[in-house]
């Protein structure tokens, strides 16, 4: 049985030496079961150790393999050398700097979650001997989706508005802060709602679902914008029948009985 064999055409660029990212050829034999993954660390193992990728779990969890194949946003430990033709052309994610090679430099993605603040907000912290915070199956169903996110940063690179605008926060952290939003222990509704309805936020997003297209784990980040901008626009209304002093952290009724999917 003759040896499968693919062509990885692979972006390289080291700052010490090049001007400008380069392209670089590698004739790699591999076995059916491969991802695009086992190609890159072949190369790095057999045939040019200089080559920096990043990678950890390989198992689509620690989100850290992220890059560009064939042109499309991938995470490349779970997708398959199968689906290719004989040639797989590997860059760095798009919407990033490049640190070097196939690495991008991930601080101003990192950097955006801080301002949806991903942590449950209350009024007032409860005593322990209050016990703890319970949630109902149902309540949990409503934000789980999109506590699902490992942070791989596809939804960012393939986003065109991000492309566009960088100050954009993107469908990632836009997800994350509907996700508290939605959860029934957090109070900070309000004070997200206020961000959102900011410059760069969730009313710059153009949906082009190219996030929800390419996310790994089906956190469909465009539908988190999408329900985002209604619960924005309904609590700037609810606030001229309930006053702002008491909207911060003392939801509106209709943000409540969105988070438990109360009529
Ligand atoms: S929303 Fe999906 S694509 Fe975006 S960072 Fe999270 S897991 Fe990755
Ligand atoms: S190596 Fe962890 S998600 Fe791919």
């Amino acid at each position: 049985m003759s040896e499968e064999k693919k062509t990885f055409v692979v972006t390289r660029f080291d700052p010490d030496k090049d001007e400008a990212p380069r392209q670089e050829s590698y004739e790699v034999p591999v076995q059916p079961d491969w991802k695009v993954l086992d190609g890159l660390n072949y190369i790095k193992d057999e045939i040019d150790g200089t080559l920096s990728h990043r990678w950890s779990c390989r198992m689509a969890v620690c989100g850290s393999c992220g890059m560009m194949v064939n042109g499309k946003p991938s995470l490349t430990c779970k997708d398959p050398l199968s689906s290719y033709g004989d040639t797989v052309e590997v860059a760095p994610l798009s919407n990033f700097p490049v640190v070097r090679d196939l690495v991008i430099e991930m601080d101003g993605f990192m950097e955006k979650f801080k301002a949806v603040k991903p942590w449950i907000m209350t009024a007032k912290e409860k005593a322990v001997e209050e016990g703890t915070n319970r949630q109902s199956p149902e309540e949990l169903e409503y934000f789980k989706q999109f506590s699902l996110c490992i942070n791989c940063m596809l939804c960012y690179s393939a986003c065109p508005v991000v492309g566009n605008e960088p100050e954009f926060l993107g469908p990632a952290a836009i997800a994350l802060g509907h996700r508290y939003n939605m959860d029934s222990r957090d109070e900070g509704q309000a004070e997200r709602n206020e961000i959102f309805r900011g410059e760069g936020t969730v009313f710059a997003c153009s949906y082009a679902n190219e996030c929800s297209e390419v996310c790994p784990k089906h956190v469909d980040p465009a539908a988190a914008v999408n329900q985002s901008k209604i619960n924005a626009v309904i609590d700037w209304a609810t606030s001229f029948v309930v006053p702002r002093g008491q909207a911060s952290l003392s939801e509106p009724q209709a943000s409540q009985d969105q988070k438990t999917g109360a009529k």
